[in-house]
């Protein structure tokens, strides 16, 4: 990337860069919220708590990330675990690639550095799944790494401080912002300085309707010099989004139990168990949502066709909603009867109610098995 000049706007903002630190840092000493990962600040620690927040809000990987660490305490731990059970504690968060990544980058760490993670931007960048924002926020908050951590919420906390004009992802806006981010960041507190920027980011300098008086950097900010904060750092118009629909053979056994399939490693969500779920419709085809014989009847076809399963198709349970990326996609739950042996082999197996909690499902499996419970133990 070839990095533009500063702009008067970058230059005016810098030079008063003394006074933002001190504003930014004493704010964040007093706003701060005191979270579970904010009190562990070695390598592992920060480096876990940074790839859960990458998709995730505080509120929801909180809990996860305690749980994590409580099960895999360092990265040798980690690297001693199976996937299954790395999937298992990731189960409910969403885009699991993370989880693989982390297992395989703690299994590098574990063979070939005693252990121990990179101290620098490009070794932390050298590692699965360690992309920019990661490697940044590491670097900072655990080994004190002067380099901005440039997520969604700082980029548009920069972008407002020096009046960057554009979307501030990409091209010369992208150059400006990362020209005020480096030209900003506090050398002596550079983790402080990357938190107190997101932080302010989540909780003052809102995508919408900022709320500048409550913000400490609001006498410096080109942004609002100019009137309109609002209209710096705005994200992209969202892509356009397509519709799925899909549909889940609800199959249980004598016992209750139901029918769980590992997702193959070259599918969405590849190594965790859901009930067997086959695409029925993509884009305006998708549009259907009730449930209706000819849906029953694709349902049927598809288990045959991907995975040899023989089922008759009954009623339907319900359905269930759920957006990934651009995807919207809606799945209906449906009672299903085998009607020829049960599959067998490692990629098959009965799981009984009560066990649910403790499996690497994916968020849609559990919706389903959720709407299944809901039906009663006599529905499918
Ligand atoms: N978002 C991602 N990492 C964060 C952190 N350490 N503090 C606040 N927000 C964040």
């Amino acid at each position: 990337m070839t990095v533009r000049q500063p702009t008067d706007s970058i230059n005016r903002l810098l030079a008063r860069r003394a006074e933002a630190r001190r504003a930014l840092l004493g704010w964040f000493a007093g706003a701060a919220r005191d979270l579970p990962f904010r009190r562990r600040r070695d390598p592992y620690a920060v480096w876990i708590a940074e790839v859960m927040l990458q998709q995730t809000t505080v509120a929801a990987a909180t809990p996860y990330w305690e749980a994590f660490m409580a099960r895999f305490p360092d990265a040798a731990a980690l690297a001693a675990a199976s996937e299954e059970e790395v999937l298992r504690l990731w189960s409910g968060l969403g885009y699991y690639r993370r989880a693989r990544n982390l297992l395989a980058a703690a299994r590098l760490v574990a063979a070939e550095r005693g252990g121990e993670l990179p101290g620098d931007v490009a070794g932390l960048r050298a590692l699965p799944g360690v992309g920019a924002y990661t490697a940044a926020a590491v670097a900072s908050q655990a080994f004190g790494v002067p380099a901005p951590a440039l997520d969604g919420n700082a980029l548009r906390v920069y972008a407002r401080l020096a009046a960057v004009e554009g979307d501030g992802l990409t091209g010369s806006a992208a150059c400006a912002v990362k020209a005020a981010a480096e030209g900003l960041i506090d050398p002596d507190a550079p983790g402080d300085w990357n938190q107190a920027v997101m932080e302010l980011g989540a909780t003052v300098c809102v995508p919408r309707a900022p709320r500048c008086g409550a913000c400490p950097l609001a006498t410096l900010c080109g942004g609002r010099a100019g009137g309109d904060p609002e209209t710096f750092g705005q994200a992209r118009a969202r892509p356009a989004t397509t519709a799925v629909l899909r549909a889940a053979a609800i199959v249980r056994d004598r016992r209750g139990r139901f029918l769980l399939r590992r997702i193959g490693p070259e599918e969405r969500n590849g190594g965790l168990w859901e009930p067997p779920t086959v695409e029925l419709a993509r884009g305006a085809e998708a549009a259907v949502s009730t449930w209706n014989g000819s849906l029953a009847a694709r349902l049927r076809d598809g288990l045959a066709a991907r995975f040899g399963l023989d089922a008759a198709v009954g009623a339907p349970l319900g359905r269930a909603r759920h957006s990934v990326t651009t995807h919207r996609i809606v799945v209906h739950a449906a009672a299903a009867e085998l009607r020829g042996p049960a599959p067998r082999g490692a990629g098959w197996r009965w799981l009984a109610p009560g066990r649910l909690a403790e499996e690497a499902l994916s968020g849609e499996a559990r919706k389903l098995l959720a709407i299944a419970r809901r039906a009663g133990p006599a529905a499918g």
